[in-house]
């Protein structure tokens, strides 16, 4: 069954058609990326302008020297720890790395996912998948089958079903083909765990900011407004947006103070349970058609540093209340 569907997808992506599959952090839609026109497809589909460049997938550490034309030896080292993994290394391209894969920039984004299902379709395929989420641009990433299918539905060739997503949020976005190393967006690999195998500190560059020069749109975010706070202010805040006549939800671990007139979505306390419950609830709410979310901001530790950046950059441009 599985086999024949791998069959299926990989014909496909030979044809240049788009297969949306899951991996451990979010789904993605993939097409050849070696194929331009393929490739143009995923961002006319997404909405995304073409400056905005894409991850290369890979089966495995091996096939980096094709699409790499340096790999320093911390490239390698954060590889044999983390890949197949929530980790995306930035590195100088070769010629396989088109300039519509990339957005015409020297370097080119590579990661090996961790998930059965886009293991088993990259080693079929046998060549490198480019793929961004599989959402529209902009909006909040997809961690179920059924969300790629209520955000691009028949606008995919084919839509792999993995069930949910273990880790929830994108991969860590790591530089090292700028001379300093630097995380370019937190992710499912806590940046302590990168420090440990680097044995130095790891700056994180630009952190809630999209890395094009001159945009600063929200991304990652729902339809309703978004109200960070800490914890222990989210009763307040919320009582008080329901008091200017807000349709207020609060996501957070327990109810705690909150009125039973105010819509609760529970996530779970720890960092990586909120990960991985994040985009799914956020969607829930939307869908549930609350105008506000108030959501707990998680410490900038493992995981919830990658929260706290979602959350950041869902909420900071359109911040009404
Ligand atoms: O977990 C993930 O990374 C998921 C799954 C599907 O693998 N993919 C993902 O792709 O989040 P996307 O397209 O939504 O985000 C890719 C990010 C973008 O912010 C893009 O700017 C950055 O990677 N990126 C891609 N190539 C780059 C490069 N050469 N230099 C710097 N940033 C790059
Ligand atoms: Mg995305």
């Amino acid at each position: 069954m599985t086999d024949e569907l791998i069959a299926r997808a990989v014909e496909i992506l030979r044809r240049g058609g788009l297969v949306a599959f899951p991996t451990e952090t979010v789904y993605g839609l993939g097409a050849d990326a070696e194929n331009e026109l393929a490739v143009r497809r995923i961002f006319a589909v997404k909405g995304r302008p073409a400056t905005h460049p894409l991850i290369v997938h890979l089966p495995g550490a091996p096939a980096l020297g094709a699409w790499a034309s340096r790999v320093p030896e911390e490239a390698q080292a954060l590889a044999k720890a983390f890949w197949p993994g929530p980790l995306t290394l930035v590195l100088p391209r070769t010629g396989r790395a088109s300039d519509a894969v990339t957005g015409g920039q020297e370097t080119v984004a590579l990661r090996v996912p961790a998930h059965p299902l886009a293991l088993e379709l990259l080693h079929a395929f046998g060549g490198g998948l480019a793929a961004p989420s599989a959402n529209r641009f902009g909006g909040v990433s997809p961690t179920t089958a059924g969300h790629v299918r209520a955000d691009l539905g028949d606008e995919v060739d084919l839509i792999l079903d993995g069930g949910p997503c273990a880790v929830g949020v994108e991969s860590t976005i790591v530089d090292l083909a700028s001379e300093e190393p630097a995380i370019l967006r937190p992710g499912g690999v806590p940046r302590e765990e990168l420090e440990r195998v680097l044995r130095r500190p790891l700056p994180v560059r630009g952190a809630g900011a999209v890395r094009v020069p001159g945009t600063r749109e929200s991304h990652y975010a729902p339809r309703a407004g978004l109200v960070v706070a800490p914890l222990a202010e989210l009763a307040r805040r919320a009582r008080a947006l329901a008091a200017q006549g807000k349709r207020v939800a609060v996501m957070s671990p327990s109810r705690g103070e909150l009125p039973g007139t105010i819509a609760h979505f529970q996530v779970p306390a720890d960092p990586a349970g909120f990960a991985r419950a994040l985009y799914a609830t956020l969607r829930e709410i939307d869908q549930a058609g609350f105008e506000v979310i108030v959501a707990p901001e998680p410490p900038p530790e493992g995981v919830g540093l990658a929260v706290r950046d979602r959350l950041a950059r869902a909420s900071a441009p359109r911040r009404l209340y």
